[in-house]
Order: structure tokens, then C-alpha cells, then sequence
């Protein structure tokens, strides 16, 4: 027996409920369209039983092949857990922080002393030797969606630097290329992506022969979505048979890693460590031996690097210590008058500026998968643009951030590091933060490389100094020793 679909709606619960227990296995049937009545009628029933009632007159007013689609896309949808992020994230407003057991965290600072510099030396030879050792594997997340900075096109695409307008995705990768020839090591280069960028992003790296790593080393995965909810709890449509969903935040990697057997293969192989990078960083020092090193000596299993901050009001997440425990809580997570708190120097007590680059012992993020991934739900208010809708509308992502992951590490280890040397992040399209800021503090880093090996470059020019003829200043001053060079206009070094 079949029942056309159009008079689902109408009828009573009664009639509906007794359609499902005894005709759960008949079709529904539509304009000469059979539908599994069971497979509809649950949807429908979970779309109605947490208040997404306009998804089910949605379906009943779509064409026949748009429904089948449309349902596909309803079954992803896991109801239960959207509705228990709304109800306690939102209604609830349950957060994650109790900022009233706030307190200025330990970071080793900058070295000053000899005795510093000495530690630093030793970290460095423990960094070297870890590379050389082939323990070290390289994450870089780049699943946003560039919203600030206004392009179409995945992040890791966008031209950065100075002269050569190399893309981050090739940067990143002449910089992992020019640490393993250097330590003769193979690095596991992973980049996480969003469903939609994760084809182009491949595509991409084929076609530019993965700049010269090999192919088996850069593995490119995708990360897990979530629909994103208007203010008041209801899904939203992206066009006629799709939802609007979003990448859910960085802290997926962790599990992703896990899910898809790469931590497992990574210590199969006798990898120890991941240095962990986001892709709007230019300035990134990717698997800075020194920063391995100290990771290393306070056998962390977290590690972070810190700048201080520029301002009270500069949006960077803050490393705390949240009641005794380390913690990273995000700058909108603070209240301006907590922000601006001084010691009796005038100096901010909260001074320590995340800068998202980290290093994870794989022992550790594989302990946190292993009862099972439980990081908590950050909600993110964001404007996005609405295809169905034809305009930009406000809306609630739900994200877990990789950093909450401190609050489950047994040791923790930041390090302060000078923002001019490795933090120069790209997050909007103009002002502060932007690409000019970005290509400025790139030349004006390797300006000061050439003066440190003698060379004088004009205020006025560019200067790009390839990560394949140096990594830092060190291999700089080497590789240019006792040569003159005369720099008039913007020059790129290879
Ligand atoms: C981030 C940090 C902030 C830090 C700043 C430094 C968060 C929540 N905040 O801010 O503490 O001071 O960087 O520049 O991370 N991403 C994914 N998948 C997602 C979401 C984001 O891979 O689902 C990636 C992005 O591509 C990007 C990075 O994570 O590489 C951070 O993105 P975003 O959420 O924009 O954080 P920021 O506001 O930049």
C-alpha cells in the first residue's frame, strides 16, 4: 500500500503513528516516486521533535527527485547534539570558563641572562637531534573559511609574500622542505581542510609537484562540519536540498588525526611529536628545533609559544592560568576592565598573546582520543553569506578549539618568543593584521638578516629571502658570507 506523500502532513498524530508501527515497511509514493515510508516519516519525526518543523514543510514542498536529496542530507544531521549545544551553549549560556579564578600564567621568558642562553643552546641541540631523528610531524589547519580576509578561494592560496607573491601553501612548504634537507629528515607534512576546499586544495598541490616534498609525505584530509543555527535555534537552508554547515573548529584535528590511523601510523614509524600551525602565520617557524627542544626538556605534553600583546584590546586569545591550571580563553571571552589590568610597572598582567603554533606529544593527543574525544563546544557568532537567501545573515557555529586541550595536559610549557621574528598573522583585508602588514614584517625581518651579514637594503625596497637559501638568520649570515651585494630595488634571494 502506498500513501501519497502530500497527505502525510495532514494527518493527525494518531493516524501518523499508526501508519508508522504498521506500514513501516511500505512506500510513500510521490508523482510516481517510491519513498521508504519508514526512512521518511523518521526524519520528519526528528525534524518535528526538536523544533525544526520548517525543514519538514520545506520537504513537503520540494519536487520529487529534491526530496531524495534533501533527505540525504537531513540523515547527516546528528538533531541530538545541535539541540544540547543550543539548549546549554545558548539558552543555557554554559561556559566553559570561570574567569573569576584568573591569574598571570609561567612562561619562560625571552633570554637575558647567560644562563638563559645556555638553555637555549641546549634546547636547540635537543630540537636538532629530534629532527634528525625523524621524530617530528608537522599539522597545519587551515579548514576556515577566510571570512575577514574576503576571498573565494582557501586561505593557503592567497599570494603573501613580499616579492615572489609565493602562496602560504608554498611558503609553508619550502620551509618544511628546507628543515628536512637541512636535518636530513623526512617530516610528515599534514594539512587539514574543509569538505568543500579539500579537492581544490590537492588539486593544488599536484599540480605545483607538492614544491618539491615528496608526495607521500603531505597528506591532506578533511575535517567535520556542523549545521550553523540562526539566533533562535533553527537550522538553515543553503540552497533547496542542502544545509548550511561549517567546519567545527580546530579542535577536530585531534580527532580527525586519531579517527583516520595517522597518530596510530605516526608512532608505528617512532614519531614523537607534532608541530602544530595555523595558515595565516607567515613568520611561523615550522618545527623550530629550539622550541622542540624545551618541549622536549619539560617533557610537556602541550606546548605553546606566547608574544606579548601590542595592546589590552589586540584580538589575540590570552594564555591564563584558570584557577592554577593553564588555559587559553579567547580575547572575547574577557571583559575590557579584566584586559587592561596592569602590574605596578603599567606593564598588562594577561600580556601573553596566544600565537596558535604548538607542539603535541603524539602519546598525549592519542590519550585524548582514547576514552573517547570530549572537548567542549564554543560558540562563535559569525555573518555569513546565505545563497538561498541572497544576502549575509547572522549566525551560531559551534567550534572545539585545539588549545582546550591544555586543560587536560599534564605539563604544559610556554615560551615567549619576539612577535618581529615568527608571528605576523593574516586575519583582515586591510589595517591591521592584513596582507600589507604581513609582506612589511616579512621584509623588514629579512632586511635585518641581510644587515646582520652586512648587507644594507634600502627603506623603500622589498626584500624575500627564500626558506631554500635560508631558514634563519644564522644559515643567512653563513650562506652570505663575504659577499657584496648591492640591493637598489626589491629583490628576492634564492
Ligand atoms: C586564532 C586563535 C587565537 C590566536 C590567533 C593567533 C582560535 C579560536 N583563536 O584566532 O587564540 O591568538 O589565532 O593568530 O583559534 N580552522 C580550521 N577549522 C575550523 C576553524 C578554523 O582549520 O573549523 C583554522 C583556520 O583555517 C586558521 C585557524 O584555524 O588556520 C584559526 O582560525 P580562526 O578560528 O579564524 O581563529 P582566529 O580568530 O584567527
Amino acid at each position: 500500500m502506498y500513501i501519497h506523500i502530500s497527505e502525510y502532513h495532514g494527518l493527525t498524530g494518531h493516524v501518523k503513528k499508526t501508519l508508522w508501527f504498521f506500514q513501516s515497511s511500505k512506500l510513500i509514493w510521490y508523482n510516481g516516486i517510491k519513498y521508504p515510508l519508514m526512512r521518511t516519516q523518521a526524519v520528519l519525526r526528528i525534524c518535528e521533535k526538536y523544533g525544526q518543523n520548517h525543514l519538514v514543510r520545506h520537504f513537503l514542498n520540494l519536487g520529487e527527485w529534491q526530496r531524495s536529496k534533501f533527505l540525504k542530507n537531513l540523515e547527516q544531521i546528528d538533531f541530538p547534539l545541535l539541540d544540547s549545544l543550543y539548549s546549554n551553549y545558548v539558552m543555557g549560556k554554559k561556559s566553559f570558563f570561570d574567569c573569576s579564578n584568573l591569574g598571570p600564567p609561567e612562561v619562560i621568558s625571552l633570554p637575558k641572562t647567560a644562563k638563559d642562553k645556555k638553555l637555549q643552546e641546549k634546547a636547540k641541540m635537543i630540537g636538532e637531534l629530534l629532527l634528525r631523528e625523524k621524530k617530528v610531524s608537522c599539522l597545519l589547519v587551515a579548514g576556515g573559511q577566510a571570512t575577514r580576509l574576503g576571498i573565494n578561494t582557501p586561505k593557503g592560496f592567497y599570494p603573501i609574500t613580499p616579492v615572489k607573491r609565493k602562496t602560504f601553501f608554498q611558503l609553508f612548504s619550502e620551509k618544511i622542505l628546507a628543515i628536512s634537507k637541512k636535518y636530513n629528515t623526512e617530516i610528515p607534512f599534514f594539512i587539514m581542510t574543509n569538505p568543500e576546499s579539500k579537492e581544490e586544495v590537492k588539486n593544488f598541490f599536484e599540480s605545483q609537484d607538492f614544491f618539491g616534498l615528496k608526495k607521500e609525505n603531505v597528506i591532506i584530509f578533511e575535517q567535520d562540519v556542523l549545521p550553523v543555527l540562526t539566533r533562535d535555534g533553527k537550522i538553515i537552508m543553503k540552497n533547496e536540498t542542502e544545509i548550511l554547515s561549517s567546519p567545527n573548529g580546530h579542535g577536530n584535528s585531534i580527532k580527525k588525526l586519531y579517527d583516520l590511523g595517522i597518530l596510530h601510523t605516526l608512532l608505528e614509524r617512532g614519531y614523537e611529536y607534532l608541530f602544530y600551525f595555523q595558515v595565516d602565520n607567515p613568520l611561523v617557524k615550522i618545527a623550530d628545533p629550539i622550541f622542540l627542544g624545551y618541549h622536549r626538556m619539560y617533557d610537556a605534553d602541550v606546548s605553546l609559544k606566547v608574544v606579548r600583546k601590542k595592546s589590552e584590546d589586540e584580538k589575540v586569545g590570552l594564555y591564563v592560568s584558570l584557577s592554577g591550571r593553564p588555559a587559553i580563553i579567547e580575547y572575547s571571552d574577557l571583559d575590557p576592565e579584566t584586559a587592561n589590568l596592569r602590574d605596578k610597572n603599567g606593564d598588562l598582567i594577561y600580556w601573553a598573546g596566544n600565537t596558535a603554533m604548538h607542539v603535541f606529544s603524539l602519546e598525549f593527543l592519542k590519550s585524548l582520543n582514547d576514552q573517547g574525544f570530549a572537548f567542549p563546544y564554543h560558540v562563535v557568532e559569525k555573518k555569513i553569506y546565505v545563497e538561498k537567501e541572497r544576502k549575509e545573515i547572522d549566525v551560531l557555529k559551534f567550534e572545539t578549539f585545539v588549545f582546550d586541550c591544555l586543560l587536560r595536559s599534564k605539563k604544559t610549557c610556554a615560551l615567549e618568543v619576539i612577535r618581529e621574528e615568527e608571528f605576523s598573522p593574516v586575519k583582515n583585508s586591510t589595517g591591521p593584521s592584513s596582507p600589507l602588514t604581513a609582506q612589511k614584517d616579512m621584509s623588514h625581518l629579512f632586511k635585518k638578516w641581510l644587515k646582520a651579514s652586512g648587507i644594507h637594503a634600502p627603506l623603500e625596497v622589498q626584500v624575500e629571502i627564500s626558506p631554500l637559501f635560508a631558514i634563519d638568520m644564522d644559515e643567512c649570515i653563513e650562506k652570505l658570507k663575504g659577499k657584496n651585494l648591492t640591493i637598489e630595488r626589491d629583490i628576492y634571494i634564492e
